[in-house]
């Protein structure tokens, strides 16, 4: 970056852009050479500024639940260190709240830590559906339910905007798994895709218009989603009407021009002056119509804009109002599932065994772009004397790296026999919970488990308190006497679970995720995550709950559960047109916190296949003991309708609709039906999809997902020949080069070792899974490189290094052509470190 760059981009956040130019400038204003370069990033974290016309850099960081602000060395996998910041609990944590003033309240706090930092574009919030529950990114979605995804995330944006803070809601669309992320193409039907996949940013788009957005780095139904034009043409900027920047995932950008006609408007991070160059040619030679060029400039000039208006509230300091926050938040989104004899919450001073190396080294967020470096961060065993409760012991129970160790096992026991009760901390070790690597199963680790046994053993009764940003089977839950999940606290995530412990705060999270007996349960299981190119949505809309409820496989827990310290009966209900209204009475002795769901169950003879019931609203509502609250929850646009293929439109079908109340999906007591005189008539079920409308999606045959998808199955395997820019470099195995398969034994034996690691190594992980273009996309080098390269591997050994030479010799001297010429036109003063003329020496 050139010091001049870096000037403008660091003057509080708050560059000189509205004042320098009172019309703000248009595509109109910017020469080819800008326009195409703009639509870029000059490096990891910044966009790139047009001095000559006012247009300063903006800065965009990471991630959702905090800021990764890198001042130095940049990298997009939370590898580097970061400036501090406060560490909110992560989107999966807050989903369980149900609340979206806490998530816009939230969204508040991150838009003020961001300015407070000079960043403009937050790159969050997460809102993709967990398909499977194993998805290695899980922790930083919301939920397995649009509604709820959808409508926490807008509060989200909100509260961020409302800082003058670009949100990015990401990643826009289908982005289900981590093995092989950027060139899985998710393969999906229309209707799934946009009842399941879709809705959720359609809310966040039309409730909370969002100024951008975040491309996956996937495909989806063949087309990458940055060059997917009926992603970000037809539905989002047509449909929905989003007037902001699209961003591509960090590398996720396939052809600059393609992208550039169907919607795409920043690629990022840096990928040099390659891009701009390919948009030039593409313009020049008639393959890109300038017009597309303009329009996705004109976005990112919006972008740069908005984020650095006159209006934006000033930075302050609010670390410590951010750290209560964050406490509180965790402690609304805990999730008690157990609690036998009431033994929560404890007693004033009650006599406490500690036990659980989590109590001293928390799992608080996961690893990945997402990291937090965190203000300050409390344990559960650093802040149980503030709790009001007596440690009378703490043993570590096991080692956090999962090996057996029997003198671990046996301590806790000891520890356990002499208390009141057991506070045992248990959770998922880091390397289980990573963007880059879906989980390979959802168990603890079996030392954790004999842990718990030991303790057991002992008859003192055991509270355990669970982290981990996702379900956990229990089969180990007799064991215990009550189960806290508390997901991922964030940096106040241990004061927070005491707090819900004692009853300082009544536990008013419900799971926004169903807890599954088994990960084999899931109908996606088997495929999952695919190993192919492709990766087949067979289950269609069948995801998660509404697999369970519409399959009659009971869960663990399901969607929406959570018991609290009071109880609650539901009566009275009544529907009409505009919604439901019931009351609901809190019967206990104890104020709490409830939040009563509403589903709909399409009834009768319908031409539409539906799952058995789906969340269409919901209320977070605090009742005191013995009162009676009445409840209305407004039916809308979405509560009816589904996506008719045929018409390629949002449609109600005419019939009876069951209106389903209470307290979780699998309990929901109250009932009504309603007769909804639609926008079209029932219609009568297409054999072909018989299986989906049993709704036991566990085994779909080929000719019921063809006849869902409307085409035939797309090919899994890879081209041939085998080496493209968009094959994945862990292909290399099979080259037909002797040395490259030798050479490629290296990259392997690292990978061994990173898949061994009791921390995840993203770095491997990612180089391994790589496609070849990241060579050009994510270093120096150009495309010329990656397809010499790419000739090597493909068995033109000599030939392809020949080029390769070739290429990075010349590669230097092009880039600095393009960037010379963009700096020129721009006004960009560069600072050339010559070295000073040599002092002649004097003759004597
Ligand atoms: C992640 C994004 C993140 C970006 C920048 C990518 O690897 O998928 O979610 O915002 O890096 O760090």
């Amino acid at each position: 970056m050139t010091a001049s760059m870096s000037a403008m981009a660091t003057d509080a956040g708050r560059p000189a852009y509205a004042r320098k130019a009172p019309m703000p400038p248009t595509a109109a204003d910017l020469r080819l050479i800008e326009k195409a370069a703009l639509v870029s990033g000059a490096n990891v974290w910044q966009t790139r500024p047009i001095p000559r016309l006012g247009v300063p850099q903006i800065w965009l960081s990471d991630g959702p639940h905090g800021i990764r602000k890198q001042p130095g060395d940049a990298d997009h996998l939370g590898l580097g260190g970061s400036e501090p910041a406060v560490c909110f609990p992560p989107a999966a944590t807050i989903a369980n709240s149900w609340d979206e003033e806490l998530a816009a309240e939230i969204g508040i706090a991150l838009g003020q830590e961001a300015t407070a930092r000079g960043v403009h574009v937050l790159l969050g919030p997460g809102l993709n559906i967990k398909r499977n529950p194993r998805g290695g990114r899980n922790f930083e979605y919301l939920s397995e339910d649009p509604e709820l995804a959808g409508r926490l995330a807008a509060a989200y944006v909100r509260g961020i905007q409302s800082q003058g803070v670009a949100a990015t809601p990401k990643h826009f669309a289908a982005n289900n798994q981590e093995l092989r992320r950027l060139v899985s193409d998710s393969v999906i039907d229309e209707r799934t895709l946009r009842e399941l996949y879709l809705t959720a940013f359609e809310i966040v788009v039309t409730e909370a218009a969002p100024w951008a957005l975040m491309s996956s780095y996937n495909l989806v139904n063949g087309t990458y989603a940055h060059q997917n034009r009926h992603l970000l043409t037809d539905i989002l900027r047509e449909e929905w009407g989003f007037d902001g920047a699209v961003i591509s995932d960090w590398g996720g950008a396939d052809g600059p021009a393609a992208s550039i006609a169907a919607g795409g408007t920043l690629e990022m991070p840096s990928p040099g002056f390659e891009s701009a160059r390919e948009i030039v040619r593409a313009i020049q030679t008639g393959r890109l119509d300038e017009a597309h060029l303009d329009a996705r400039v004109n976005e990112l000039l919006t972008l740069v804009r908005r984020v650095t208006a006159e209006a934006r509230p000033m930075p302050g300091n609010h670390t410590e109002a951010h750290h209560r926050l964050a406490r509180r938040a965790a402690a609304e989104s805990a999730v008690l599932l157990r609690n036998e004899s009431t033994i929560l919450p404890l007693a004033p001073g009650a006599r406490v065994a500690l036990i659980g190396a989590f109590a001293e080294h928390p799992r608080y967020q996961g690893a990945g772009s997402s990291i937090v470096n965190p203000t300050r961060l409390t344990t559960l065993l650093s802040s149980i004397a503030d709790a009001g409760l007596e440690l009378v012991a703490y043993a570590p129970g096991f080692a956090l790296d999962g090996r057996p160790d029997a003198a671990l096992t046996a301590a806790a026991g000891r520890a356990a026999a002499t208390a009141d009760v057991a506070v045992v901390a248990l959770g998922l070790p880091d390397a289980d919970e990573s963007e880059g690597i879906d989980r390979p199963h959802l168990h603890l680790p079996a030392a954790q488990v004999d842990a718990l046994r030991a303790v057991a053993a002992t008859g003192t009764p055991v509270v355990v308190v669970l982290s981990g940003g996702g379900p956990i089977e229990t089969p180990w839950l007799h064991l215990t006497t009550a189960l806290v999940h508390g997901y991922l606290g964030g940096q106040a995530g241990a004061e927070a679970i005491w707090d819900v412990l004692t009853g300082t705060v009544e536990p008013g999270g419900r799971l926004a995720e169903t807890m599954p007996v088994s990960a084999a349960d899931d109908p996606t299981s088997s495929g999952y995550p695919a190993q192919g190119r492709t990766a087949e949505y067979r289950e269609g809309l069948f995801a998660r709950y509404r697999f369970h409820t519409s399959a009659g496989v009971a869960p663990a827990f399901p969607f929406g559960f959570g018991l609290g310290y009071t109880r609650f009966a539901y009566a009275d209900l009544t529907v009409d047109v505009d919604g439901a209204t019931f009351t609901v009475t809190n019967v206990g002795a104890a104020a709490g916190a409830d939040v009563p769901q509403l589903y709909v169950r399409r009834t009768g003879s319908s031409a539409v296949y539906r799952p058995d019931r789906e969340l269409k609203g919901w209320s977070k509502i605090r009742v005191a003991p013995g009162e009676r609250r009445t409840v209305t929850v407004p039916f809308g646009a979405r509560t009816f309708r589904f996506f008719d293929v045929r018409s390629g439109r949002w449609e109600i079908e005419q019939g009876e609709y069951e209106v389903l109340v209470g307290p979780n999906s699998a309990d929901l007591p109250l009932s009504a039906t309603i007769h909804v005189a639609g926008t079209v008539p029932a219609g009568t079920p297409d054999p072909a999809l018989a299986v989906y409308a049993r709704g036991d999606v566990r085994d779909v045959p080929d000719a019921a997902f063809r006849a869902l998808l409307g085409r035939d199955l797309p090919d899994d395997g890879w081209a041939v020949p085998l080496f493209r820019v968009n094959t994945p470099i862990d292909r290399l195995g099979q080259s037909p080069s002797r040395l490259v398969r030798f050479a490629f034994g290296f990259l392997e034996r690292r990978k061994r070792r990173a898949d061994a690691a009791a921390h995840p190594d993203l770095e491997t992980q990612f180089i391994y899974y790589a496609p070849f273009r990241t060579l050009h996309k994510m270093t120096s080098a150009t495309r010329p490189v990656t397809d010499a390269v790419l000739e090597v591997a493909n068995g033109r050994v000599f030939r392809g290094l020949r080029h390769l030479v070739g290429a990075l010799a010349s590669g230097r001297r092009i880039e600095r052509i393009t960037r010379d010429a963009f700096e020129r036109s721009a006004g960009i003063e560069r600072i050339r470190r010559t070295r000073p003329p040599r002092r002649r020496r004097r003759p004597e």
